[in-house]
């Protein structure tokens, strides 16, 4: 039998709540500064590390929209994007559903057209250089107006057809999935996929929300839902994926010490959850030391790491024909080991 690490690397998985802007690593934002000219607050590689030391998601934020900022053409998007599908490839990820922010772009000048053609490149050569599929999340701010996720999704327009869904993140607290509920049935109406994140500094009534109001077809985190027993078992009835981060719910104190995750106990209670990286570069690890880091902190069994796998290929936007695919190919790895 292969030791565990390898058996996690191995497991084909895919990852969904990944926020493309999140996986700039401090040495590729130091570049990125360099080649566009652009001034950091930080003189050292070591200096950002050390700012990312968060106690809530604010703090994160403030720091994460800052780092975005030496982001400004279609090769940094490009280079980006790369950079995380090298380290997803690595990790097993077969597919991967990246979330981008156009307006954290847009509102500093750069256009919607510089950062999707970016990412779409990239995506065309990770999937010629490793077999590793991928699609765009467009995520929406929430600190923002609706007006700005409306106008957002029209400067979408000429891209709809490579975009698979609509998001919602940023500040979670004080802005209810309701805000959203006329840019998502648009979105909807597009064809487009819903996903918001929801409950994870929020109450379980924004999951709630995201449910009823905006439809989603999957809750980013939702760890905060565990506080409603009835909610636990709607969300287990109707078989939604939740999109779980370890790691940063550690990062962002969601949890105390990762001892603490609700990881196993989601399973437990039925409940589909996944397990994703969120934003890599800002919380200590990719997605196989997302599962690697539960796997020790909770004790989860070969056949748990596998079940959270498995979730994540038949919780993806894929067709049924690649999660079948996908999942014959996760039984087989199994079975072998
Ligand atoms: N929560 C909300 N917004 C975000 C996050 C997150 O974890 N990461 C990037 N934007
Ligand atoms: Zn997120």
């Amino acid at each position: 039998m292969t030791d565990l690490d390898t058996f996690i690397t191995g497991l084909p998985k895919a990852e969904l709540h990944l926020h493309i802007e999140g996986s700039l690593e401090p040495e590729l934002m130091f570049a990125l500064a360099q080649r566009n000219g652009v001034a950091l607050a930080y003189d050292s590689v070591e200096a950002v590390r050390a700012a990312y030391a968060f106690s809530n998601l604010q703090d994160f934020l403030d720091i994460y929209y800052a780092g975005a900022a030496v982001l400004q053409t279609a090769a940094d998007f490009h280079d980006l994007a790369m950079a995380y599908f090298d380290r997803a490839a690595a990790d097993g990820v077969v597919h991967a559903e990246l979330m981008f922010d156009p307006q954290t772009h847009t509102a500093r000048g750069i256009p919607f057209s510089e950062v999707i053609e970016g990412l779409l490149s990239a995506m065309a050569e990770a999937e010629a250089r490793h077999g590793l599929t991928s699609c765009l999340i467009m995520s929406f701010l929430r600190h923002l107006s609706e007006a700005d996720a409306f106008a957002t999704l029209a400067e979408a327009g000429p891209w709809l057809h490579r975009i698979t869904a609509v998001g919602l993140d940023s500040s979670e607290l004080g802005h209810p999935p309701e805000k959203f509920a006329g840019v998502f049935a648009a979105a909807r109406a597009a064809g487009l996929k819903l996903v918001a994140h929801a409950g994870e500094e929020g109450p379980p009534a924004y999951v709630t929300g995201a449910l009823d109001t905006l439809q989603v077809d999957r809750i980013d985190h939702g760890n905060r839902a565990l506080e409603d027993t009835a909610l636990v078992e709607r969300l287990a009835a109707s078989g939604i994926t939740l999109t779980v981060c370890p790691l940063s719910n550690l990062k962002l104190c969601v949890v105390d010490t990762l001892a603490d995750h609700p990881i196993d106990r989601m399973l437990a209670l039925g409940l589909k959850a996944t397990i994703n990286s969120d934003d890599p570069a800002y919380f200590g690890g990719y997605v196989a030391d997302n599962y690697r880091a539960v796997a020790a902190a909770r004790g989860l069994s070969r056949a748990d790491l596998a079940r959270l796998a498995r979730n994540s290929l038949t919780g993806s936007f894929l067709p049924p024909e690649a999660i079948a695919a996908h999942c014959a190919r996760l039984d087989a790895f199994v079975l072998a080991e």
